[in-house]
C-alpha cells in the first residue's frame, strides 16, 4: 500500500467522502500517530509531517513513530511531500525538484531503529535514498499532468536535497558551502525519514516543491509571505500530481 507524507502547507489528503481517520499506537511515542486512511479503488493512507494544525517543528518530529506508524498499517511504499528552498540554477519559487540523493545536515534526531536494548543492529546500504521506480512514477506524472492541462511546471528530475536541522533558516554563508558540497536544494526533513523507511523496508521516494531561493542567492532576504504564496499554487498542482500516481 502507498503512503503519502505531507509536509509543509500540506495537512490532509483530501477525497473527504472517502477518509477515514485512524490513530496507531506505537512504542516510540505516548501519544499514537494520527493517520488518514482513503478508501477508493486503490487505497492509500496520508500521514501530515507536521501535524494537522503544523504544531511540531521539523528537528521534533517523531520520525521514528511515523515511518513505524506507516508499517504498521502495511504500507510498502512512501510518496514524502517536502517544500525546499533552490539552490541550483532551475530550482526556484514554482518548480518541482526529483531528488536522486541527499546530505544530511541534522543533528541530535532519533534516527535509526537499532537499539542495543532490542538486541537489533542493522547496517542499511543507503547509497541510493531515494527509490528510483516511485521518482520515475513521479515524473511521468508530473510530465502527464503538464501535457493534459497545457501547463509548463518546471521539473528538475534529480538533485542533491540538503538536510538541515531548522528550523532557522541557513545563513548565506552556509548556503554556498552547500552549493560547494554539491547541494541542489535544502529543506529540514527528509532525514532521518529517508533511513527510517529504508531500515523498515518501506521504499520511498520524494518530490519536493520548491517555495524560495536559499538564503543568499538573492540579494534580498527570505520572507514567509513569499513562501506561503508560492506553497498554495505548488501544492495545489502537488494534488493533482499524486491524484495521477494514484490513477496510474
Ligand atoms: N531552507 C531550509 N528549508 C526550507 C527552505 C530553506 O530555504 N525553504 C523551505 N524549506
Amino acid at each position: 500500500m502507498l503512503g503519502i507524507i505531507g509536509g509543509s502547507g500540506f495537512y490532509s489528503a483530501g477525497y473527504k467522502e472517502y477518509l477515514r481517520h485512524i490513530k496507531i499506537g506505537t512504542e516510540y511515542s505516548d501519544a499514537p500517530v494520527p493517520i488518514e486512511l482513503i478508501e477508493i479503488e486503490q487505497p492509500f493512507v496520508f500521514l501530515a509531517r507536521h501535524g494537522a494544525d503544523h504544531h511540531i517543528p521539523p528537528h521534533e518530529i517523531n520520525y521514528r513513530a511515523n515511518i513505524d506508524a506507516l508499517r504498521q498499517t502495511g504500507v510498502t511504499e512512501i510518496i514524502a511531500i517536502n517544500a525546499v528552498g533552490g539552490i541550483a540554477e532551475g530550482t526556484g519559487p514554482g518548480s518541482i525538484i526529483i531528488p536522486d540523493q541527499l546530505i544530511d545536515y541534522t543533528y541530535g534526531r532519533q534516527s535509526t531503529f537499532c537499539s542495543q536494548r532490542k538486541q537489533f543492529v542493522k547496517h542499511v546500504d543507503f547509497s541510493f535514498p531515494f527509490d528510483r521506480c516511485l521518482s520515475d512514477r513521479l515524473i511521468n506524472a508530473i510530465d502527464t499532468i503538464n501535457d493534459e492541462s497545457g501547463a509548463s511546471r518546471p521539473v528538475v528530475a534529480e538533485g542533491v536535497y540538503g538536510v538541515t536541522q531548522g528550523p532557522r533558516l541557513e545563513t548565506a554563508a552556509e548556503i554556498q558551502k552547500m552549493r560547494r558540497d554539491g547541494c541542489d536544494i535544502v529543506g529540514m526533513t527528509a532525514m532521518p525519514e529517508a533511513v527510517l523507511a529504508r531500515e523498515a523496508d518501506i521504499k520511498y521516494g520524494l518530490v519536493a516543491l520548491s517555495v524560495n531561493w536559499a538564503a543568499g542567492i538573492l540579494p534580498t532576504e527570505v520572507t514567509m509571505e513569499e513562501i506561503e504564496a508560492v506553497m498554495a499554487d505548488g501544492n495545489q498542482f502537488l494534488r493533482r500530481v499524486l491524484a495521477q500516481v494514484i490513477r496510474a
